[in-house]
């Protein structure tokens, strides 16, 4: 499937990642590498997403809830965007708080796994061995959701990336140093040998927020797609309509 011939929504990838461009600690243990600053910046970022995905690395990791902490951005609660896990075996833990039912959820997974989950949490297969994210994409397309958060963790930022599966990428760096030799890196999958296989973005903006800053990157030499359907892909989002409501 060519990346830039079907209808996907406009895909935001958002990370915090130290200046050694890691984004935990050792092993993948969560690190809270944002300002106060950066986390009100993610939480508008999730509010003006139709969807919000990570993979199941980070479910497991990092037991993230995914829900958009509206007190925060000092907004009165609005709908809460669509959870999408990536887990193409099925292993999300039980006790998951993406399986809590406070948001509607989507698990998308591939025929390796035949796991059930609790009422309201909605199940798609995309793919026999990985999860085909561009296929995934699309299904969310239809399913009405226009913006996409994709928030990591290593593998999917990798595969998201190098897949071409983005419209914008924002990386908040901490002005910290991790370091060691098992912290994930911002982005893990397939080596890259040759100067060829390099990934090169377009740098957008940088700005300064509060003691790191926010990089604003997109792919190069690419129609933007997002805008060309109407997807808001404005920094910082602006207000949008919220009548299409994903379903899960
Ligand atoms: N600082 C930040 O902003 C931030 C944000 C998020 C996460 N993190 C960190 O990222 C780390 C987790 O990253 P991770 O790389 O271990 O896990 P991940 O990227 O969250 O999830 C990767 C897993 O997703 C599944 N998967 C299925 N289809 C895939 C596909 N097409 N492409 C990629 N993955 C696919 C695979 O598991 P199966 O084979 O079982 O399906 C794979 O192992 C944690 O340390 C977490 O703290 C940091």
């Amino acid at each position: 499937m060519d990346a830039t011939d079907v209808r996907r929504p406009a895909v935001w990838v958002n990370c915090a990642v130290s200046l050694d461009g890691r984004l935990a600690f050792a092993g993948g243990a969560r690190a809270r590498l944002s300002s106060e600053e950066d986390l009100r910046r993610v939480h508008r970022l999730r509010a003006r997403s139709d969807a919000i995905l990570v993979g199941v690395g980070t479910v497991v990791l990092d037991d993230p809830s995914l829900r958009v902490q509206w007190d925060r951005i000092g907004e009165p609660a609005g709908p809460a965007p669509l959870r999408v896990v990536v887990d193409g075996s099925g292993r999300t833990p039980p006790g998951a708080r993406v399986l809590d039912g406070s948001a509607p959820t989507l698990i998308a997974t591939t025929k390796r796994s035949s796991r059930t989950y609790p009422d309201g949490v909605g199940r798609l297969v995309a793919g026999s061995d990985r999860v085909d994210l561009a296929e995934l994409f699309v299904e969310l397309h239809r399913r009405g959701v226009r913006r996409l958060m994709v928030e990591g963790g290593s593998e999917i930022l990798a595969s998201v990336i190098r897949g071409g599966l983005f419209d914008r990428m924002t990386v908040y760096y901490a002005p910290v140093v991790v370091g060691g030799r098992t912290a994930p890196t911002m982005v893990s999958g397939p080596e890259t040998r040759t100067p060829e296989e390099l990934r090169a973005l377009d740098l957008e903006s940088v700005e300064r927020l509060g003691a790191g800053f926010v990089a604003t990157f997109r792919p190069p030499d690419r129609p933007d797609r997002g805008a060309a359907e109407g997807a808001d892909l404005s920094y910082p989002p602006s207000d949008r309509s919220r009548d299409e409501a994903p379903v899960a």
